[in-house]
């Protein structure tokens, strides 16, 4: 999400006549659009924004800017302001739109311009993102988050949830299609309850059907799914467009009911086994992806054990697993219980080493099958070409000629860890 941000940013200071450098030391700005979802992420934002001051000394015409999440979280601002005194531009994840204006002003002005919006203002259709990863595209189809999961700060620093109108979202399609992109993923918190907002005349599962309509080779991806809102209606439109990929990023977070009431998923373990299940049986190839958080306060090892029995009858393709991190202003970070360090430690390690085990079976069974791959980049230490397969495997290859952008199949040779390695066959 943060990444296609990112593209929208770099999009805005292309408008204004930035270029990318190749190194830092000959940027004019820098600037930081930071997340603040997990602590990690925030002390990486501050490790990488602290290590500019010598840089500013040196040239105090460099301009650095700092926006996304973090600026926007209560109280954030003050406390970089004390920290880093050369940050010359703050703005917020809610009106980085605004992001040229306030550059211009920066240059008219000696002192800092620092804005923040509490809440968001009109969707803005005008940007022009500046994309890098061809064949990818990303596609927002959905702002915000109205779920207040208890752990989660989202809602508090995107605001509330707001849907793009379907007509948009399908043009800009349309027009990365027309361009030759090759895989459209489109993007919300929470993808299922795209249009409840009554802004956008569809809901998700006809706004899916709607994409896949457009004509053209290409794969379509979405995500995240809420397990609470993830409807039998969706899976149906999977089942009618074979460019729709098979794969469903379906976040559980805990196989304990007891801790998924406290995170207030308002779902159970039960709900979600059954949306497998119904996925599975109506489409037998599909493979789901998960986030798992661990070591939430008061989880227990039976809780956990819970969770880790769940991912063994998922038989999940991958998953991101988390220890739970504190966050201020969410409802868990004043919970009682919350776990130490070492159990928490211990737990996802565990974690670690079963979802591994997992994934390394699934990609052994690959093996002398044949797969096809949208060649996606080169990498230049393996000497390699590289790729997904519709179910997020990613494939290495060799390759005479540049095949990026291209459909390629593969006979899968080698599987290690979670990558493939194959050959290329003629079709
Ligand atoms: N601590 C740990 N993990 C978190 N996530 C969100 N908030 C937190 C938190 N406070 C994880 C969830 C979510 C993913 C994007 O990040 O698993 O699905
Ligand atoms: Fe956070 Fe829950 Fe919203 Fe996901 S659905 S962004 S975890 S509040």
């Amino acid at each position: 999400m943060n990444v296609h941000e990112s593209e929208k940013i770099a999009g805005i200071l292309r408008g204004l006549g930035y270029e990318e450098t190749k190194t830092i030391e000959n940027a004019d700005i820098i600037l930081f659009n930071t997340c603040c979802i997990r602590e990690n992420a925030e002390n990486h934002a501050f490790g990488n924004i602290g290590a500019l001051k010598k840089m500013k000394k040196q040239n105090p015409n460099l301009l650095i800017a700092v926006g996304g999440c973090m600026t926007q979280e209560k109280g954030k601002t003050e406390i970089l302001k004390k920290k880093f005194p050369f940050i010359d531009i703050m703005f917020g994840a809610l009106n980085f739109e605004n992001l040229a204006e306030l550059i211009k002003r920066k240059k008219e002005q000696k002192k800092k311009v620092v804005e923040i919006r509490e809440t968001a203002g009109e969707i803005v259709e005008t940007i022009e993102p500046y994309r890098t990863s061809y064949p990818n595209a990303w596609v927002n189809i959905t702002y915000g988050c109205d779920n207040f999961c208890s752990y989660c700060i989202v809602p508090y620093v995107r605001g509330r949830e707001r849907s793009r109108k379907a007509e948009n979202i399908i043009a800009e399609v349309q027009k990365l299609v027309n361009e030759g992109y090759k895989e459209i993923t489109l993007l919300g918190q929470n993808v299922n309850s795209y249009g409840k907002d009554g802004n956008a005349g569809m809901n998700f599962a006809q706004l899916l059907d709607a994409v896949a309509q457009i004509e053209g080779k290409f794969r379509l991806r979405f995500m995240t799914s809420h397990p609470k809102d993830f409807t039998e209606e969706v899976v149906k439109v999977m089942e009618k467009h074979p460019k729709i990929c098979k794969l469903v990023h379906l976040p559980v977070q805990s196989g304990s009911n007891r801790i998924l009431q406290l995170m207030n998923r308002r779902y159970t373990r039960e709900k979600y086994l059954d949306e497998i299940k119904f996925l599975k049986a109506r489409l037998p190839q599909a493979e789901v992806t998960t986030d798992i958080i661990v070591g939430f306060p008061t989880e227990t090892e039976e809780d956990y054990l819970q969770t880790e029995a769940l991912v063994k009858e998922v038989d999940f393709a991958s998953a991101f697993t988390f220890v739970y991190s504190p966050r201020q202003g969410t409802k868990a970070s004043t919970m009682d219980g919350q776990i130490p360090e070492t159990v928490q430690k211990d737990r996802i390690m565990r974690l670690v080493e079963l979802v591994n085990t997992l994934t390394r079976q699934k990609s052994e069974k690959y093996i002398g099958k044949e797969v096809e791959i949208l060649c996606e980049d080169y990498d230049e230490k393996k000497g390699l070409y590289l790729g997904r397969d519709e179910l997020g495997r990613m494939g290495y290859f060799h390759s005479e000629k540049d095949c990026i952008g291209e459909f390629v199949t593969l006979k899968i040779t080698k599987a290690n860890g979670i990558s493939l390695f194959g050959e290329r066959v003629k079709k």
